[in-house]
C-alpha cells in the first residue's frame, strides 16, 4: 500500500495574524493542485484567521504543540478541545525546540500525544538526534526510545493514522540537511521500531517525514526515498512559492 506524501510547514514563533492572511492568501492557489497533503501549523494566536481562510481549500491546519489536560489551571497552554473547535486536524508533538528549550520530555511528548489521539486530532511526533549523538554512532538509539516512548500504550488502531517527523537537531535551521541516504536510513529505523512494536501493516502505514533545511532544491531527491512519506519544512515554509514548491516537488 503507497502511503500518501504529507508536507507540513512548521511556522514556528513568525507571523502576525495579517502577516499570516497575506501568505496563506497566496499559497492557497499554488497548492490547490497538489498530490500530497498539505498541512500549515501556524501559531495559535493565527489559528482563526487561518482556518477562515482554508476552508473549502485542500489545505489542512496544524497547530505547533498540544496539552494533555481537558481543561485547567496550566497557564500559557492549549487544549485539543480548543484546538479541534477551530478546525484543527494536525498537532506538531515534541519538536526539538520544545525538548530544548521548553523542559518537553518523552513522558509529555507521550502524554500529548495521547491526548490528540482521543481528540480525534493526528500528531505530528517529532524525533531526532543531537550532533554529538550522531558523531558518537548514537542514532539509532536515540531516535528508537524517542519513538517508543512517544508511542507507549497507544492502541494498535491508532497506529496507522499517526504522522512521526524525524528531524535531525543539526539540521534544523542550520541550512546542513541530512543526506538522503542518512535521512532515509534512520527513518528505515524509525519504521522498525514501529514494526516491532504493533507489527508490519501498521509499520508500513505510517508516514515518516524528513525535517530540517528542507528546501524547493533538496525536496525532490529527499522524497524520492522510499522510506521518506513527507517533509516538516520550517524557514521555507515561510513564503508561499518556497513551500508551493517543497509540496509540488
Ligand atoms: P528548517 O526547515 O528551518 O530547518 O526547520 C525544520 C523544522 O524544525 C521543522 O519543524
Amino acid at each position: 500500500m503507497a502511503r500518501k506524501p504529507i508536507i507540513a510547514g512548521n511556522w514556528k514563533m513568525n507571523m502576525t495574524p495579517a502577516e499570516a492572511k497575506e501568505l496563506i492568501s497566496a499559497l492557497i492557489p499554488l497548492v490547490q493542485d497538489a498530490q500530497a497533503d498539505v498541512v500549515i501549523c501556524p501559531p495559535y494566536l493565527v489559528l482563526p484567521t487561518a482556518a477562515e481562510l482554508v476552508k473549502g481549500t485542500n489545505i489542512a491546519l496544524g497547530a505547533q504543540n498540544i496539552h494533555w489536560a481537558e481543561k485547567g489551571a496550566f497557564t500559557g497552554e492549549i487544549s485539543a478541545k480548543m484546538l479541534k473547535e477551530v478546525g484543527v486536524s494536525y498537532a506538531i508533538i515534541g519538536h526539538s525546540e520544545r525538548r530544548q528549550y521548553f523542559g518537553e520530555t518523552d513522558e509529555t511528548v507521550n502524554m500529548r500525544t495521547k491526548a490528540a489521539i482521543a481528540a480525534g486530532i493526528t500528531p505530528i511526533i517529532c524525533v531526532g538526534e543531537s550532533l554529538e549523538e550522531r558523531e558518537t554512532g548514537k542514532t539509532e538509539a536515540i531516535v528508537s526510545a524517542q519513538a517508543e516512548k512517544a508511542l507507549a500504550g497507544i492502541e494498535v488502531e491508532d497506529v496507522k493514522a499517526l504522522v512521526i517527523a524525524y528531524e535531525p537537531i543539526w539540521a534544523i535551521g542550520t541550512g546542513k540537511t541530512a543526506t538522503k541516504e542518512q535521512a532515509n536510513e534512520t527513518i528505515a529505523c524509525i519504521r522498525e521500531t514501529v514494526k516491532k512494536l504493533y507489527g508490519k501493516e501498521n509499520a508500513e502505514a505510517v508516514r515518516i517525514q524528513y525535517g530540517g533545511s528542507m528546501n524547493p532544491k533538496n525536496a525532490a531527491e529527499l522524497m524520492a526515498m522510499p522510506e521518506i512519506d513527507g517533509g516538516l519544512i520550517g524557514g521555507a515554509s515561510l513564503k508561499a512559492e518556497d513551500f508551493s514548491k517543497v509540496v509540488k516537488y
